[in-house]
């Protein structure tokens, strides 16, 4: 891999050359959620916390129209989309943004949802080998989103045959979930893996979540709901960051989230 290719990636993942976690902070579940509560106002209400993320990852039509071209924070655009909440499956996704759009935009990497044991995995996976060639041409790195069949457990088995798929396929990253034993797929998987967040859960357990991932061998966090659906998103992004990138306890790191 090229220069370009290998700065790209370490501004998205500073972590990887500073051997600490990373934080991507996630707001493109409107692509497939539509309004989503805590995105109505990027500017207002994600803007702000951007000096605390290592990198952002979203849809073009957010970053196109509501992030101000002026920030420095690496993009991780997603370029994979094409389906719904309102479908049972949520698996019909294709390459939806071009590469040249991409380059345009300035991003450090592209994101794009695989879905393996879903109606839609042959093309989710074939579009995505075809991306990882056209990105690789051009130096952009890739993250694999993995999702799994919606009657698939989101346990060891199913998150590291996503997750090592993926890394086969050409990924240079993978984001999945945590799991029982997620150390086991951390080390079945050649590339950085960063968590995501998931649905919101307390503040504390979010912190937990990570830290457990980090313990576990995951490169950082990619985390949405848990942050800007937060009480108090300015100081969880900045707890979030106390343990993934400082390695502060969980406890520690809440309880200075308290008393700020
Ligand atoms: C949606 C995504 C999200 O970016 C990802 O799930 C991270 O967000 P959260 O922490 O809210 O789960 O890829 O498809």
């Amino acid at each position: 891999m090229d220069w370009g290719f290998k700065n790209r990636l370490n501004k998205v993942l500073p972590g990887i050359s500073s051997g600490k976690g990373s934080v991507m902070f996630a707001i493109d579940h409107g692509y497939f959620m539509g309004p989503t509560s805590g995105l109505e106002n990027p500017v207002q209400n994600i803007v702000p916390l951007l000096p605390f993320a290592d990198s952002l990852m979203l849809s073009r039509g957010i970053l196109n129209y509501s992030i101000p071209n002026d920030i420095s924070t690496p993009i991780v655009l997603r370029v994979s989309s094409g389906n719904s909440i309102l479908n049972e499956d949520m698996s019909n996704e294709k390459l939806c943004v071009s590469l040249e759009e991409a380059v345009r935009m300035n991003v450090s990497a592209v994101a794009f949802s695989i879905y393996v044991g879903a109606e839609h995995e042959h093309q989710t996976l074939t579009e995505f080998s075809k991306l990882v060639n056209e990105a690789h041409s051009l130096g952009i790195p890739v993250l694999a989103v993995t999702a799994v069949g919606k009657d698939m457990a989101r346990d060891l088995r199913y998150l590291s045959l996503a997750s090592r798929i993926a890394a086969e396929l050409g990924a240079d990253i993978v984001k999945t979930y945590h799991c029982e034993d997620f150390d086991k797929l951390v080390d079945s998987c050649p590339v950085p893996v960063i968590i995501a967040g998931g649905k919101k859960i307390s503040e504390l357990d979010a912190l937990k979540l990570a830290e457990k991932a980090i313990k576990d061998g995951a490169n950082g966090v990619d985390m949405g709901r848990n942050i800007f659906q937060a009480q108090d998103p300015m100081k969880m992004i900045k707890a979030v960051r106390s343990v993934v990138v400082d390695g502060n306890s969980s406890m520690e790191s809440y309880s200075k989230f308290l008393e700020d």
